[in-house]
């Protein structure tokens, strides 16, 4: 099918076909103002496809998701995330030569600039890491401003971006717990050296598990891109401005902070933590959740796109039991997660809504165990989802026929009207 047929009163509009390699089928309506004098309304773009993207595909009636054509389940089972990461950006898996020179572009770019450190003691000692983090990577801009093109050259700015974001959340928190940072060691691989950056102290050495390793590569894999959601929403917009890469992965940062998108996962944990508390009465919180005269929602249940279960959710969930168990970790908020699930999946009110766990039902519980403090999941959250931000700007970046991304509004505001002078307002 190439074209769309459109009848508005009694006139007939044709409209051109954008064609898929999978998934629907989208109509062109970009010139239907100008022939029919009439704008398409979409609340919240939930049925608008704002861009053509080579990057990431999610079927979501289906629980498919699909890096660069592979499929979530094949990259978390066989890759690292440095290896997802040079996907993402690159759009081909890397050769090992290729796997490895990126390896070292990460080490090489993992420093944060010494005077990047003053701006931490410049947040009170309560500041969320999120607001810290958004603020270091703009700034960022200002150490770094020459952003590489070409494909081996912008290796090393998406090398330096992944690399210098792990260190900024470790120093940050690090900063939080008043002791002094700890630098990355070149001998460690990408996700070691963080967990290291995080938990070696002044009086201990950070004991490298690597079942912690692996799960930590494939909770950041699990993270690494989602298509056009809220926060790749808004790279992509500042990217349509020619808007600066770290500027753009700061409004990504500051969009991911928003509780009904990654901030999801703290929001997961203070709502297990308060179930727990009110002694495990978990049906209570069920109801809770489906009286619409409060504002309560199951965090980390339902899904913009899936109508089915999230595969990512389905990945951490066997995680959770595999990890914690190896790592002698009992986590009662896992059995309230688990009996919330078992509850809210019998419950009509979420089957007819088709509301299954997200990816941020489980993924708290995870780095809960690997010691990551509450505060700082929605960074972990970041930091996987950075390549993946990356790429979304680099493709945005480099669209020869990209637009600003402009919208158009409803206006229901009041009527023009004549200028009341002061005093003859009521
Ligand atoms: N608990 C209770 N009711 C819910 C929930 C929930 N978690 N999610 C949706 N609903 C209800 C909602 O009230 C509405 O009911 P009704 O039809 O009676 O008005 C219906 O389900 C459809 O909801 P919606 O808000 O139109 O759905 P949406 O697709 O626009 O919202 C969502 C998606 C993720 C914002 C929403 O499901 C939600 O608020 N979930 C909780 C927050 C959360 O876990 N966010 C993380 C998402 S995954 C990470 C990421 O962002 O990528």
């Amino acid at each position: 099918m190439s074209s769309a047929q459109f009848k508005f009163g009694e006139n007939l509009f044709v409209l051109p076909v954008v064609s898929p390699t999978d998934g629907y089928i989208g109509i062109d309506v970009s010139r239907l103002r100008e022939s029919a004098g009439i704008v398409t309304y979409d609340n919240g773009m939930a049925n608008t496809a704002v861009c053509k993207s080579c990057i990431t595909y999610v079927d979501g009636e289906n629980g498919i998701l699909c890096y660069r054509g592979y499929d979530i389940e094949d990259l978390v089972e066989h890759c690292s995330f440095v290896e997802v990461a040079y996907l993402l950006v690159h759009g081909k898996l890397p050769t090992k030569e290729e796997l490895n020179q990126f390896s070292t572009y990460l080490n090489e770019h993992s420093m944060i600039h010494e005077d990047m450190q003053h701006f931490f003691t410049g947040f009170p000692p309560n500041s969320h890491p999120m607001a810290i983090l958004s603020a270091m990577v703009t700034s960022l801009f200002s150490f770094y401003p020459h952003i590489m093109e070409g494909d081996a050259n912008f290796d090393i700015t998406a090398a330096r971006l992944i690399s210098k974001v792990r260190t900024i959340a470790a120093f940050s928190y690090k900063k939080s717990r008043g002791q002094p940072v700890v630098y990355p060691r070149h001998d460690l691989s990408y996700c070691a050296n963080f967990l290291n950056m995080m938990f070696t102290s002044p009086v201990k050495n950070y004991e490298i598990n690597h079942h912690v390793v692996k799960a930590l590569n494939q909770l950041f894999i699990l993270h690494a891109d989602h298509e056009q959601n809220c926060s790749t929403t808004a790279v992509r917009l500042v990217a349509s401005a020619r808007g600066n890469l770290y500027a753009a992965i700061s409004a990504g940062i500051s969009a991911l902070w928003g509780s009904l998108h990654g901030g999801a996962n703290q929001a997961v944990i203070e709502m297990l933590q308060m179930i727990y508390d009110d002694c495990g009465d978990v049906p209570k919180y069920v109801e809770l959740a489906k009286n619409k005269e409060n504002r309560f929602r199951l965090m980390g249940f339902g899904h913009a796109v899936y109508k089915n279960y999230d595969p990512r959710a389905k990945i951490a969930k066997t995680l959770c039991d595999t990890l914690l168990s190896i790592i002698n970790v009992n986590d009662p908020l896992l059995d309230i997660a688990l009996k919330l699930e078992e509850v809210a999946l019998k419950d009509d009110y979420f089957i007819s809504r088709k509301l299954y766990p997200n990816v941020d039902f489980y993924t708290g519980i995870l780095y809960r165990a690997m010691g990551v403090p509450t505060n700082m999941l929605t960074v972990m959250f970041a930091i996987g989802r950075l390549p993946g931000w990356i790429a979304q700007w680099k493709e945005t970046a480099e669209q020869v026929d990209g637009k600003i991304i402009r919208p158009r509004q409803i206006y229901i505001g009041p009527p023009r009207s004549d200028y009341i002078p002061i005093d003859k307002r009521s």
